[in-house]
């Protein structure tokens, strides 16, 4: 398969490498695309918030149109071939989660740490996942800010495969291990609620695309002891410590979004506004954004 992602193909993954730091966005200035109506993109709009997701994999729109209608998730995703939504427990019936501070009612969602306030440490969406089930795309819509804090940071996963490699091609050996990273199972009051999950960091689809599984979770996480694998994930913590090009931070205000193929993001803690809580909608799928 012609891939940059194949250690064995070095001539294909310079070209590539070429190319990707050349037309990496210098500043996140460089990915925030002002657009009218998210809902109908116009067809320069579409174009440009696709040439972004082709650089970068990421690209933040913000519209002067304030809606507040779950199905705004969906309609963006839709305009880029997202449809197959990875429809996870505590997403709503329409596959869409709102992720907001639960209330005191609400012990479900209180367990999950994107349902509070405090921040999150650096991952792909869907780590947890099965291999069937890798979440590619993601929309993330906000309605509502906070007041304060609920900054993303956002690293093209990509890109940090770029920078592992370069490194060292035996850390993109070693994290494209099928036991690389396990995720433990997680109880419940009725037992198993979900297996163990084993599975790589980096792999590659049958179309050549790359897909990153990861979080920096300390707990709930088994790393596969072996040297190289444990030289890999450091690296890679130290990659997303640093003050890099290629990590752009950017606050979502209301109107505004992401949409992307499940790059690295994490985010701070925030403090809400108690008269109009952070909101935000949240849709996942298993497509990656068509023609990215
Ligand atoms: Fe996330």
């Amino acid at each position: 398969m012609n891939t940059p992602f194949d250690l064995n193909n070095e001539a294909i993954y310079q070209r590539w490498r070429e190319q990707k730091l050349d037309r990496a966005p210098i500043s996140v200035a460089d990915l925030i695309i002002e657009i009218d109506d998210p809902c109908h993109l116009s067809d320069s709009e579409h174009a440009a918030l696709l040439e972004r997701c082709q650089r970068a994999n990421m690209v933040i729109y913000a519209s002067g149109k304030h809606s507040a209608s779950k199905d705004i998730a969906r309609q963006i995703g839709r305009q880029f071939g997202l449809e197959s939504m990875d429809c996870n427990f505590l997403a709503g019936e329409d596959g869409i989660s709102e992720i907001k501070v639960s209330t005191a009612g609400d012990q479900s969602r209180q367990a999950y740490i994107p349902y509070t306030n405090r921040p999150i440490k650096w991952h792909t969406d869907g780590y947890y996942n099965t291999p069937a089930r890798r979440v590619r795309g993601m929309v993330l819509h906000c309605v509502h800010s906070a007041a304060d804090g609920g900054e993303n940071h956002l690293m093209d996963h990509e890109m940090a495969y770029l920078l592992l490699r370069d490194s060292n091609p035996d850390f993109i050996r070693a994290l494209s291990a099928p036991d690389a990273m396990t995720i433990p199972e997680r109880t419940d009051e009725d037992g198993v609620a979900r297996a163990a999950q084993s599975g790589p960091v980096f792999s590659v689809d049958e179309n050549g695309k790359l897909h990153m599984r990861y979080t920096a979770r300390t707990r709930s996480i088994a790393w596969k002891q072996d040297q190289i694998t444990l030289a890999a994930v450091a690296f890679l913590e130290q990659l997303l410590a640093a003050d890099s090009p290629y990590i752009y931070a950017a606050r979502l205000e209301s109107g505004m979004g992401l949409l992307c193929n499940n790059v690295l993001h994490d985010r701070s803690g925030f403090t809400d506004n108690a008269a109009a809580p952070r909101l935000l909608y949240r849709a996942r799928y298993f497509d990656r954004i068509a023609g990215s």
